[in-house]
Formats: C-alpha cells, sequence, structure tokens
C-alpha cells in the first residue's frame, strides 16, 4: 500500500517549522501508520542535494532573480524532490511530512510576484509530475502577526519583500485552502494548542 502525503503550508513565520517537529515526534507514536511504515520529514525548497544548493539561490537578497526565473527555479527543486525524495518513499509504503509544496508556489509566485496563474499551474503539473497530498495543512496566521514574530536581521528574499506582498501570498494561501479543499488550522494559538489542533485534523483524515 502506497504510504501517505502530508503537506503544511503558510507565511513566514506561521510557525510550520516547530509544527513539522512536533509531527515527527507524534506521528510515528499516533497508531495512524501501518506497521512497517516509517516517517520521512523533509522541506522546499532544499529537501534534495540538488536543492541544498538551489537554497542560497532562491533566498538570497543580493541577486536580482526576474519573477518566470523564480518560478522555474521553484519548479526544478519541486521535480528533483519529488522523483528522488518524496515519490520513492511513498511508492515503498512510507508516510512523508514536507514543510511547504506546491501551493506555496502559487501563493508566492502567482499570487505574491503577480505570475501568470496558469503558467503556475501548467508548471505545478510539470514539477509535481502529477502527485499531490493526501492532506495539507494550513497555518493561518496574518501577516502582521506572523511578521512580528521574525526578527528583521537576517530576513530573505521573501521575509525582506515588504508588507504588501506578504498580504498577497495570505490571500493566495485562503484562496487556495478553499479550492483545494485544505485543513484550516488557526495559528495565532499557543503552540500547544496549534499541535493539538493538527494533531486531531491529521486523525480525521486518516483514521481507518
Ligand atoms: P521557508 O519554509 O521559510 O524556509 P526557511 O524556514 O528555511 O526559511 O521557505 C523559504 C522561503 O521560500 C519562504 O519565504 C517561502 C519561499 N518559497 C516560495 O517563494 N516558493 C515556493 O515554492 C517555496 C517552496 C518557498
Amino acid at each position: 500500500m502506497p504510504g501517505r502525503f502530508l503537506v503544511l503550508e503558510g507565511v513566514d513565520g506561521a510557525g510550520k517549522s516547530s509544527q513539522v517537529e512536533r509531527l515527527r515526534h507524534w506521528l510515528p507514536r499516533s497508531g495512524l501508520m501501518p506497521a512497517g511504515a516509517r516517517l520521512l520529514v523533509t522541506r522546499e525548497p532544499g529537501g534534495t542535494p540538488l536543492g541544498e544548493q538551489l537554497y542560497p539561490i532562491l533566498l538570497s537578497r543580493r541577486l536580482t532573480v526576474h519573477s518566470r526565473a523564480e518560478l522555474l527555479l521553484f519548479a526544478a527543486d519541486r521535480a528533483q524532490h519529488v522523483e528522488a525524495v518524496i515519490r520513492p518513499a511513498l511508492n515503498a509504503g512510507h508516510w512523508v511530512v514536507s514543510d511547504r509544496f506546491s501551493g506555496s508556489t502559487v501563493a508566492y509566485q502567482g499570487y505574491g510576484r503577480g505570475c501568470d496563474l496558469d503558467l503556475v499551474h501548467t508548471l505545478e503539473q510539470v514539477a509535481t509530475g502529477g502527485l499531490t497530498p493526501d492532506l495539507t495543512l494550513w497555518l493561518d496566521l496574518p501577516p502582521q502577526q506572523a511578521r512580528a514574530r521574525k526578527s528583521p536581521q537576517g530576513q530573505d528574499r521573501f521575509e525582506g519583500a515588504g508588507l504588501d506582498f506578504a498580504q498577497r501570498v495570505a490571500h493566495g494561501f485562503r484562496q487556495l485552502a478553499r479550492e483545494r479543499g485544505w485543513r484550516r488550522i488557526p495559528a495565532g494559538e499557543a503552540c500547544a494548542a496549534v499541535e493539538a489542533a493538527i494533531q486531531a485534523a491529521t486523525r480525521s483524515a486518516f483514521a481507518a
């Protein structure tokens, strides 16, 4: 039986990375995964050796990168990630949790940068080879609140892109959640409450 593919999405500062760590601990003990299935935790950008090389290019504030070039670089990162990491793990019956997936490209490059949405969706098909998550958990936090959690030092190209950009991205996530049936997780609560909401949503999606 193929494994299951879970994705966390949301604006910068929504708390995805710490919730991914909590899932890493909880999911194998949850009783949801069949015997023999392992959990693989990964992320975009950067979940492969190629992605590790692309990561500093994608996030550098010193480089000028045209929005269509940025779109293609994220697509390249994803194609490699799907074929080298995610699909083989799922085919072997393992479960995969990814910190971001193709929804981030629709939100950031489509809604945020203004790349043509038809082009973004076409490229999404190319990059994913048609692979879609079994469950997407959308950590919903207003961009003003999310930004307040991040220090202004060491901001990457997206964190430093301004509140208007962040608001367009947040709007993109809201649209996607509606169109794609994502599970909304209110992310302004205490960490433990967000974790409990994630566990409840995961159980309701996967309990036999
Ligand atoms: P992020 O998950 O914040 O990584 P880290 O925790 O290492 O900073 O992702 C880095 C940035 O990349 C984030 O601002 C969102 C952006 N991004 C896109 O613009 N498009 C994409 O397709 C992906 C996956 C990420």
